[in-house]
């Protein structure tokens, strides 16, 4: 369970637009004798996105495992709203309104799209037929498959009772893109969700990521490409050898300087 610490909560109000939704500090995470990070801090605040950068290797992925709760920081603090959490596990993370989609894509390809959507989180149908024989209400998933995909303006995914694996790559993207959309009620977390997408395909997963953050869901984006950070980030945060070299933003650096950061070029 997600442990959060009341004794330390800032309920001001007010300061609900300079506190960070999501705040790093002095993360460390080792993998033996592997330091993957060496005392990270970050923060992700409301209304934004925030693009995370660096050389392979460079810690990015462990870093936003700590932050969603697949990897367990060694050292440091994370809060969400201003208040500490503990996630042990993915679960708990996407129970507090932090959604991520994973490097390695995470659909389950036999089953439809809109199955898919509500994967680990199906809805039973009312009364006994649901809490008893544990019997789906499908129809209401696949009518609340339609209104979320059609709110994202994902108008690729007409149909969601195809089944996943008959969808092309940038599809099935959209479809864990969509996913995280759906639920993500605080974050949405994307490493490097183009990837393995075309130039159309890619587009339309910027497009979703620009209409969350003007929904008011903040998200976390890694990517290689540097177009695409610098045409979706506000701000940017470069990863260097286990810690963060400098945050930018599109306004404040050129590309070729964002590069001479991460690769140790060039001091922020
Ligand atoms: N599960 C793991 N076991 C051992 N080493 C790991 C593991 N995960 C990451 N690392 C190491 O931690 C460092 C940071 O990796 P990673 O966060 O995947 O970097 P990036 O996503 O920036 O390419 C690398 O040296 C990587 O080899
Ligand atoms: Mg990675």
């Amino acid at each position: 369970m997600t442990t959060i610490d009341a004794t330390t909560a800032t309920d001001r109000p007010g300061d609900a637009d300079t506190t960070p939704v999501l705040r790093a500090r002095g993360l460390v995470k080792t993998f033996g004798r592997v330091v993957g990070l060496d005392g990270v801090d970050i923060e992700l605040y409301r209304g934004e996105v925030l693009a995370i950068i660096g050389d392979n290797g460079a810690g990015k992925s462990t870093l936003v495992k700590c932050l969603t709760g697949a990897e367990i920081p060694d050292q440091g603090e994370i809060l969400l709203d201003g208040r500490p959490v503990h996630f042990k596990r993915p679960q708990d993370a996407r129970a507090a309104g932090i959604e991520t989609v994973y490097q390695t894509l995470a659909v389950a390809p036999s089953l439809d799209v809109a199955a898919n959507l509500f994967l680990g989180r199906e809805v039973r149908r009312k009364g006994p037929l649901g809490s008893v024989l544990r019997i789906t209400d499908r129809a209401g998933m696949r009518e609340r498959a339609r209104r979320e995909l059609r709110e994202l303006g994902i108008s690729t995914l007409q149909d969601v009772t195809v089944p996943v694996e008959n969808l092309s790559g940038g599809q099935r993207q959209a479809v864990a893109v969509a996913r995280a959309a759906a639920f993500g009620s605080k974050v949405v977390v994307l490493d490097e969700p183009t990837a393995a997408l075309g130039v159309r395909e890619s587009g339309q997963v910027l497009e979703l990521v620009r209409t969350l953050r003007d929904k008011g869901v903040p998200v976390i984006i890694i990517s290689h490409n540097m177009p695409q950070v610098f045409e979706v980030a506000d701000r940017i945060h470069i990863q260097r050898l286990g810690r963060r070299a400098a945050t930018i933003t599109p306004k404040s650096h050129t590309m070729t300087e964002a590069v001479a950061i991460m690769t140790g070029a060039a001091e922020a």
